[in-house]
């Protein structure tokens, strides 16, 4: 599978969403990524549907919602009807995760799990059917700018082993920068989440430089 960049607009002005938007989206964004948090799963708040509603008329690329709420489930069919592409949930985020997983689908919606650093990946091995994307955090989630954690590197070599040849995508969301991107790409990841490393210099043409240096990063090589 080609490599994927998924700006997190996170780091983008949040008083300008819109130009951003346009911004990262001419700059070569493939995926837009969108970090949900409720200050209950996370330390930290960020947007909710409403936010996203307004978002989706000023790019076509796909919406890729990573959800650090708790509970999921009565909110999923807000988020499908703001305009989510892809819906990622953290398996430690509820009991019944196959569940939502299939309440996702039942919306026509892309499905996705997310796992924290510290959760083992056997937690996957009865949903690899049914999702369509696999994140691995590498950092612990609530907040951009953190630290890459090096240790889960191991970890995405194995999911991708366990993903087989299902049409699985495996994504990588926390401390992603060209510097971090070539081991978790020689070991399976094949889309990038980034904010920092993406929104570095503020400009439109300082994202498009930062893109291509982390698909650069990327390449096979
Ligand atoms: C963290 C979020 C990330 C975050 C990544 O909880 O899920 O998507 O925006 O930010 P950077 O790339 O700065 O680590
Ligand atoms: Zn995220």
């Amino acid at each position: 599978m080609s490599l994927l960049i998924a700006p997190s607009m996170l780091s983008s002005d949040f008083s300008r969403l819109a130009d951003e938007l346009g911004a990262i989206d001419r700059a070569g964004a493939d995926w837009i990524h969108l970090d949900v948090m409720d200050g209950h799963f996370v330390p930290n708040i960020t947007f909710g549907p409403p936010i996203i509603k307004a978002m989706r008329p000023h790019t076509t690329k796909l919406f890729d919602v990573h959800l650090m709420i708790e509970p999921v489930d009565p909110f999923l069919a807000a988020f499908a009807d703001a305009g989510a592409d892809l819906i990622s949930v953290h398996v430690e985020a509820g009991r019944h995760v196959h569940r939502t997983l299939q309440a996702i689908r039942g919306l026509g919606r892309q499905s996705g799990i997310v796992l924290n650093p510290a959760t083992p990946e056997t937690s996957l091995q009865y949903l690899l059917d049914d999702v369509d994307l696999v994140l691995l955090m590498t950092v612990n989630p609530g907040f951009g700018g953190q630290a890459f954690i090096p240790g889960v590197v191991e970890k995405v070599r194995r999911v991708k082993a366990m993903i087989g040849d299902r049409p699985v995508r495996l994504e990588i969301d926390g401390g992603v920068t060209p510097d971090t991107a070539p081991a978790l790409v020689a070991a399976g990841a094949d889309v990038l989440v980034a904010g920092t490393a993406v929104f570095r210099g503020g400009t439109e043409a300082a994202y498009a430089a930062n893109i291509a240096a982390l698909r650069a990063a990327g390449a096979p090589r």
